[in-house]
């Protein structure tokens, strides 16, 4: 079995690849999401795809993180779509990006590029990778402390939910005014936000004086939290000691801001802060667990997000949904807004199961960790690479030859060494 899932997860990512431009006219190599939904660069699934590159096809996975790096502007920042001089982008890529034929979106994604850096350096033993990218990866944090962190509490905020990676999480609902429970008007709301965005110049400091859009997402910060610690962990193996403490400084400060701020001891979970007030979204989504994935939390917490976790709202026959299953948003199929796929309302995603099982391996937890690895296998092996799935059947939906899903070979690779 494990040899199929290789080969399979192989020959999907193989289709997958494209060729492009990096900013710099080099070429540049890349596996897109799924060649039918998502046929350019997005940045965490590229992240994701290193990883699992790494057990696969290891040159791959350095090219797929230099593709990343590739579309990286010289003030640091690194876009959450490349197109890499792909075809023409469409209305969306246009709205979501600068000037008349952006070459990229202007928006950010989850920041794991740190993690995938150290996770491919060690899987595949290249140490030269990390002389080569560190500084770039750096430099990017850097962009998002200076340019996302406008109060200055180590949080980085969000101008999107697209930038959450969670496009139509429920927990967003609210502040962007869509209150009925089909989310029937959520599409053009977010499009109303994504022109706005533009005409702001996506700045994060434009949105927050004009009480625009703007987020503390626990995720984005978990994510943060996660790539600077594997940072500091790389200048480490690279006996560079003074990077390494500032980044393992950031990361603490990172991960002690969502604790005394975003955790929520009556409920067990991690909310996200809305606002200049910061204005907790208590809606329990996928979300408020992944802070389970960071080293050094208070055990107390770590207790309390297992609870949550393995409780029946979580746990489900096919776990992990995206919202628990108690939310009156919880759907566990593939609803629609007008004619717009919703994704992110209940559908259980691969690349959460994973971070989750980074979560529950560190702190002990091999048996729910072994589980989770178990049920999405199931899901792979019934429903196919898909983007996400039903929790309660295991049935697939959205994307088909979806990258990041190949993930589980990570999962197993892990859990082997537990
Ligand atoms: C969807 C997901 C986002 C992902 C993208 C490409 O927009 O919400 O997280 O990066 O698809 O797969």
């Amino acid at each position: 079995v494990a040899d199929q899932l290789q080969q399979a997860a192989r020959a999907l990512l193989a289709a997958n690849r494209r060729q492009g431009t990096a900013l710099d006219g080099r070429p540049v190599a890349f596996c897109c999401p799924s060649p039918t939904t998502y046929p350019y660069q997005w940045f965490w699934d590229s992240c994701f795809h290193a990883v699992a590159l790494s057990h696969l096809e290891p040159k791959w996975a350095v090219e797929e993180l230099e593709a990343l790096i590739g579309a990286q502007r010289p003030d640091g920042f690194i876009p959450h779509v490349s197109f890499h001089g792909g075809r023409r982008p469409s209305y969306w890529a246009y709205v979501q990006g600068r000037g008349v034929r952006p070459r990229s979106s202007a928006m950010i994604q989850p920041p794991l590029l740190g993690l995938a850096v150290e996770r491919v350096a060690r899987l595949t033993g290249d140490d030269d990778l990390r002389s080569r990218l560190l500084t770039a990866v750096d430099r990017y944090h850097e962009w998002l402390f200076r340019e996302r962190d406008h109060d200055g509490d180590s949080l980085i905020s969000i101008i999107s939910p697209y930038e959450s990676g969670l496009d139509h999480k429920p927990a967003y609902d609210r502040v962007l005014g869509s209150h009925s429970r089909a989310a029937r008007s959520l599409t053009p709301r977010l499009r109303l936000l994504d022109i706005g965005n533009k005409r702001r110049g996506f700045s994060l400091r434009r949105n927050a004086q004009g009480k625009r859009f703007h987020c503390e997402d626990v995720l984005v910060n978990v994510a943060l939290a996660l790539s600077l610690d594997s940072v500091a962990a790389s200048w480490e193996a690279m006996n560079e000691s003074t990077p390494a403490s500032r980044a393992r400084e950031k990361a603490a400060s990172v991960a002690s801001a969502l604790v005394t701020k975003c955790y929520d001891d009556e409920s067990g979970l991690f909310w996200d802060l809305y606002g200049a007030d910061e204005r907790p979204l208590d809606v329990a989504t996928i979300s408020g667990l992944t802070p389970l994935a960071l080293p050094g939390l208070p055990a107390a917490i770590v207790k309390r997000l297992v609870d949550k976790l393995s409780a029946d709202d979580f746990w489900t026959e096919f776990p992990v949904p995206s919202v628990s299953t108690k939310e009156p948003s919880f759907r566990p199929d593939a609803p629609f807004s007008g004619r717009s796929p919703l994704i992110w309302r209940g559908g259980t995603w691969i690349n959460t199961n994973w971070l989750l099982q980074m979560g529950l391996l560190r702190y002990g937890y091999v048996e729910q960790a072994g589980h989770l690895l178990e049920r999405s296998l199931r899901l792979v092996e019934r429903s196919g690479f898909r983007e996400f799935y039903n929790p309660l059947t295991g049935e697939g939906y959205g994307a088909e030859n979806f990258g990041w899903s190949t993930l589980v070979v990570d999962m197993c690779a892990r859990q082997n060494s537990a």
